[in-house]
C-alpha cells in the first residue's frame, strides 16, 4: 500500500506535494495541512458491488426510485418530490435560522431521523424536539458526537442488526449536524477546515450510496455566504439547499441551488413559531400588504421556480447628503437597482443622481426574475414624487436600457395568480398573445405598456 503525502491549504483547498508557507491560491500564510494519502480504495465507495452483472445492472436501473416524502410538502416539492434514496443534501443557512429545526421537525410516522450533533447536546436537541411536536420524539434518534468513523459503525452496525425487523415505513435518514465539527480519523486536519471537511463529506457521500440511506449534511455559511469552505463540498454532494429568512420575522425560505435529481430555485416558505416550523401553503399572501396605501411601494408577481408569488416592493427615494448617492438594496440584487435608476435618470430625465435610493422586498424574499424590473420602476416613482399606487394594481415586466418594457416568460401564470387574489388592474409588457388570457379574466382592466415613461405617467395621471 502505498502512502502519498500532500499539502492541502486549510482554507481554500489548494494542494501541492512540497509544503508551503504562503498559499499560492489565497495568499493566506500557515494554512498548509499535511495529508496522507493512502490509495486504498475506502472499503464502502463500492457503490454497486463487485459482482453485480451487467444485466443485473440494467434490470436494477429499470427499477423506478421511491423517493422519501417527508411530511413538509414544501420541503418535498423543494427536493422535486422528496429525497432519493442515497443521496446526499448539503443544507446551509445562518445561524439560528432553524436548521436544525427542520431537520428535527423531518422525524414523523414516516421518516426516521438519525440525528448526529456535534454541536449541542442530546437534551438540547430533545427539548427542542419536544417543543415541536410529540410524534416526532420516538422516530428521533439522537447521537451526540463528532467522531465520523465511530459514528458511522454505529450507525451500520444498528441499521443492519434491525434490518429485518423493520416495518415499510422505517425511512431512516441521516443528519448531521454541523460538517464543520465531525472529524475523521484518516486525516489529521482540524475540524472545520477544508481538509476535514472534505474528508468527512467524502466519508458520507460513499456511505449514502452504498447503503442508499440519504445523509443530510448541515453547513455554516463563511463570513463570505459561502457554505463551508468556497464551495468545495458542493459538487461532492447531490443537492444544494438554504434556509434563510430575516431572523427578526418569521418567514423562512428553502431553496434549492443544486439539485441532481430536481429541479433548482424551486422554494418553499416556512413560519417559525411557537412550536417549531409550519409549512405555509398559500405563500403569496405573506409577501405583501394589501391594505398598504403608501407611496414607494409597488406590488409584482415573480417567479420562484413554477411558484408565482405575489411580492411588494418598497423603494425610497431621498435627497442625498454625499457626494455620491447611495444605493441601498435587499433581496434584489444590487446591478439591477443601478440600471433602473440609469434609466430612470435618462429616458424619464428624473435628477436620481441626487438622490439615495433604497429597495427593499417585503418578508425577506430575494429575487432575481427580471420581471420585478418594471415594478421597482415604479417604486421609485412613486417615493420620488411621493404619488401612490391605484389600489388593487401590480405590474410585471423587465425595463430594456432604452426605457422599453420588455415581455418575460410565464405571463399567463402571473396574471392567473394576480386575478385569483383579486388584483383589479395589472400592468403588463405588450404582447399578442395575451388577448386569450385577458378573455379568461373579464373583471381585471390590463394595460399593455411598450414604454416605461408613457406607463408611469398613465399609472400616476391626477394621482396625489
Ligand atoms: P435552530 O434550529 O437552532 O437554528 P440553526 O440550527 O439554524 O442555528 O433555531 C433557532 C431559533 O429558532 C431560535 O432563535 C429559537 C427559534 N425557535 C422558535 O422560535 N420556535 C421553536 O419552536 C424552536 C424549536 C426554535
Ligand atoms: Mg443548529
Amino acid at each position: 500500500m502505498k502512502e502519498k503525502t500532500v499539502y492541502v491549504c486549510d482554507i481554500c483547498g489548494y494542494d501541492n506535494p512540497r509544503w508551503f508557507g504562503q498559499c499560492p491560491q489565497c495568499r493566506n500564510w500557515n494554512t498548509a495541512q499535511e495529508v496522507r494519502q493512502t490509495k486504498r480504495p475506502r472499503a464502502s465507495t463500492e457503490i454497486e458491488g463487485t459482482d453485480a452483472t451487467f444485466e443485473a445492472l440494467i434490470k436494477k436501473q429499470k427499477e423506478p426510485v421511491t423517493r422519501i416524502t417527508t411530511r413538509f410538502n414544501a420541503f418535498n416539492r423543494v427536493l422535486g418530490g422528496g429525497i432519493v434514496p442515497g443521496s446526499v443534501l448539503l443544507i446551509g443557512g445562518d445561524p439560528g435560522v432553524g436548521k436544525s429545526t427542520l431537520l428535527t421537525q423531518l422525524a414523523d410516522q414516516k421518516v426516521t431521523v438519525f440525528y448526529w450533533s456535534g454541536e449541542e447536546s442530546t437534551e438540547q436537541i430533545m427539548l427542542r424536539a419536544q417543543r415541536t411536536n410529540d410524534a416526532t420524539l420516538d422516530r428521533l434518534y439522537v447521537y451526540n458526537t463528532n467522531r465520523l468513523e465511530l459514528a458511522l459503525e454505529k450507525l451500520q452496525k444498528a441499521l443492519s442488526d434491525s434490518e429485518s425487523k423493520l416495518p415499510d415505513s422505517f425511512q431512516p435518514v441521516l443528519v448531521v449536524d454541523s460538517i464543520q465539527t465531525m472529524k475523521s480519523d484518516e486525516v489529521s486536519a482540524l475540524p472545520g477546515g477544508v481538509v476535514q471537511i472534505r474528508e468527512c463529506t467524502a466519508a458520507l457521500v460513499a456511505f449514502a450510496k452504498a447503503r442508499k440511506v440519504p445523509v443530510i449534511i448541515v453547513a455554516h455559511i463563511t463570513k463570505y455566504g459561502q457554505i463551508a469552505g468556497p464551495k468545495l463540498i458542493e459538487h461532492l454532494v447531490d443537492v444544494v439547499l438554504y434556509f434563510d429568512g430575516d431572523s427578526d420575522r418569521d418567514l423562512r425560505i428553502l431553496r434549492s441551488i443544486k439539485n441532481r435529481f430536481g429541479p433548482t430555485n424551486e422554494i418553499g416558505v416556512f413560519e417559525m413559531g411557537e412550536n417549531g416550523l409550519k409549512e405555509i401553503s398559500d405563500p403569496s399572501e405573506r409577501f405583501y400588504d394589501a391594505n398598504a396605501n403608501d407611496s414607494g411601494n409597488a406590488i409584482s408577481v415573480i417567479l420562484e421556480g413554477s411558484t408565482p408569488f405575489v411580492v411588494e416592493v418598497q423603494a425610497l427615494a431621498v435627497s442625498t447628503h454625499f457626494s455620491s448617492p447611495r444605493r441601498l438594496s435587499k433581496g434584489v440584487d444590487q446591478e439591477r437597482l443601478n440600471l433602473i435608476a440609469a434609466v430612470l435618470s435618462k429616458r424619464l430625465n428624473l435628477p436620481i443622481e441626487n438622490h439615495d435610493l433604497y429597495l427593499n422586498l417585503l418578508g425577506g424574499l430575494k429575487c432575481s426574475d427580471p420581471g420585478i424590473e418594471f415594478p421597482i420602476a415604479v417604486a421609485i416613482f412613486s417615493s420620488f414624487f411621493d404619488k401612490t399606487v391605484p389600489p388593487k394594481t401590480a405590474f410585471f415586466g423587465e425595463v430594456g436600457l432604452d426605457g422599453k418594457i420588455r415581455g418575460v416568460s410565464f405571463s399567463e401564470k402571473r396574471i392567473t395568480e394576480l386575478a385569483r387574489l383579486g388584483f383589479s388592474r395589472i400592468y403588463l409588457p405588450k404582447n399578442k398573445a395575451h388577448a386569450g388570457v385577458f378573455k379568461k379574466h373579464p373583471q381585471v382592466d390590463f394595460f399593455e405598456c411598450a414604454y416605461l415613461k408613457e406607463a408611469l405617467i398613465e399609472i400616476f395621471d391626477g394621482r396625489s
